[in-house]
């Protein structure tokens, strides 16, 4: 008799699974398949693969002796790190000032951004000075060249070739006189010989990335990979990627825009949250050196609802226009769209509006939208929303030569940013008469704030806002939407 807890079974010892199941979004491993990965709360994403590695065993019993490393303190004679120079400043810039040999960078985005253009340029320029070669896993030779000749590039001296096998690409850059910088394009078509899994599956991207980085690293090669996120998150999304890495770049845009930023969001050799902004033209992606003329270039006159944000870029000051529009809701649920701003962000700022300022807003349809397809992350913008928002409730518009900036705390002050100086020139370089600001505090007790290159209001609390809104439109509107 089997005791009544026993399941019935002999005893086996556990057998390994053969398979596991790994998040094609986040690359966690789960032993079952599931609808949902618990790591990252992403829907459909695991897909089969073949357990190949079994667990570590450890340093264990094989007795071999490690050798001790010699520590060495942190001031040394590194001299600084050579670059190579696209010559296209908005790329060299977001990279730190220019590639670092030996190094791998990852340029991630969605399908059909410009990834291929924009390092096709690059590639391009760089060939010039410097040995490159340019390894498509998505398109034949002849469609490269079709784009080059669009471009005008057809006589840049890159060296062209369409593989995917990794252990072909390997064994083309481990060699003796290595090209200077590598284009993967992309790294979700590459495969690595010894696994099953499908190409661009988490094992495929993983395996083939840290072969590829290794050669780099060891020739002194530039790797610039390409990575393709999907919404979906069907495909090895690049964020797997991202430690393996030096740096991590962004390139985003809205489908409808013709901008295009570059964001860098990892870099050991440089900044991050730098930001290059191209225009996509019929020639291929263009620099745009001073974005904030381009983002403000669409401006409508006198319309309520709209406020100039003077934020910074990385190092850059840009100047965007954020939009809002406050309508009143039908009853239920009111509707709230953001695009380019941090939700989150925006349900504080009407929270703070209501119970600080007394102003009756929760209740209205609400849609935000910085304006160009730029998204702005910076804290600093929360009163350029508040003054939007305002703005589109009262019907009063924003003195048109005037900029915003500063945050929003919960107690409903007005707290001071940084680089406001940057601010403020960029705003006067632009034609802007006045600023809409947190108070500055002299540089020192007793003295005066540093003289300001435009007018500047200055608010230590949300409500000192309001004056500039005096309710314009039609007299019923405002209690209307308070009470709805
Ligand atoms: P591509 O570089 O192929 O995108 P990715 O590699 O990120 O998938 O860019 C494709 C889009 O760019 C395509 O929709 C057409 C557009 N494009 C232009 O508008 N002008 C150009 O000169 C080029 C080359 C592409
Ligand atoms: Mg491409």
């Amino acid at each position: 008799m089997y005791p009544p807890s026993d399941t019935r079974r002999p005893r086996t010892p556990l057998a390994r699974p053969t398979t596991r199941y790994v998040c094609q979004s986040c690359g966690a491993a789960h032993p079952k398949w599931a609808g949902r990965c618990d790591a990252c709360g992403a829907w459909n994403t695991l897909v089969e693969e073949a357990a190949t590695e079994g667990t570590p065993a450890g340093l264990g019993k094989s007795g071999a002796k490690g050798r001790r490393i010699e520590f060495v303190g942190l001031e040394g004679s590194s001299a600084p790190l050579p670059r190579r120079l696209t010559r296209i400043a908005e790329f060299d810039r977001v990279c730190g000032g220019g590639l670092v040999p030996a190094s791998a960078v990852l340029i991630g985005g969605d399908p059909g951004i410009g990834k291929s253009t924009l390092l096709l340029q690059a590639t391009c320029r760089l060939a010039d000075a410097s040995r490159c070669v340019y390894v498509s896993g998505e398109e034949a030779v002849d469609q490269v060249r079709l784009r080059a000749a669009r471009l005008g590039l057809s006589k840049a001296r890159v060296e062209l070739a369409a593989a995917t096998s990794v252990r072909d690409i390997v064994a083309t850059l481990d060699v003796a006189d290595p090209p200077d910088v590598a284009v993967i394009d992309s790294i979700q078509t590459m495969w690595v010989d010894t696994l099953d899994s499908a190409p661009g599956t988490v094992a495929q991207v993983r395996a083939a990335a840290s072969e590829l980085i290794r050669v780099a690293k060891r020739r002194g090669t530039t790797l610039l990979l390409v990575g393709h996120v999907t919404k979906e998150g069907t495909l090895a999304g690049p964020r797997v990627l991202e430690h393996m890495v030096d740096t991590v770049l962004y390139f985003e845009g809205e489908r409808g825009h013709q901008f295009r930023i570059l964001r860098a969001v990892k870099n050991r050799f440089g900044p991050t949250d730098e930001i290059g902004v191209f225009e996509m033209t019929d020639g291929g992606l263009s620099e745009v050196p001073n974005p904030s003329e381009l983002f403000l270039a669409d401006r409508q006159g006198d319309v309520s609802g709209t406020a100039v944000f003077a934020g910074i870029e990385g190092t850059r000051p840009v100047l965007v226009e954020v939009q809002a529009l406050v309508s009143p809701s039908p009853p239920g649920t009111p509707r709230r769209a953001v695009i380019g701003w941090d939700s989150g962000r925006l349900a504080m700022v009407l929270a703070v509006l209501e119970a600080r300022c007394g102003i009756q807003i929760g209740a209205n349809d609400i849609y935000l939208n910085v304006a160009g397809g730029l998204r702005v992350t910076e804290p600093a913008a929360d009163l350029a929303v508040a003054a939007a928002l305002v703005s589109s409730l009262s019907g009063t518009p924003m003195p048109r030569d005037a900029v915003v900036f500063g945050e929003i705390g919960l107690s409903g002050e007005v707290r001071p940013v940084g680089q406001t100086d940057a601010r403020l020139k960029e705003a006067a370089k632009l034609g802007f008469a006045s600023a809409v600001m947190p108070s500055r505090r002299p540089a020192r007790a007793g003295g005066k704030p540093p003289e300001a290159p435009l007018r500047t209001v200055e608010l230590s609390r949300l409500d000192e806002l309001m004056p500039l809104f005096p309710a314009e439109g039609p007299p019923a509107r405002r209690p209307r939407t308070a009470a709805s």
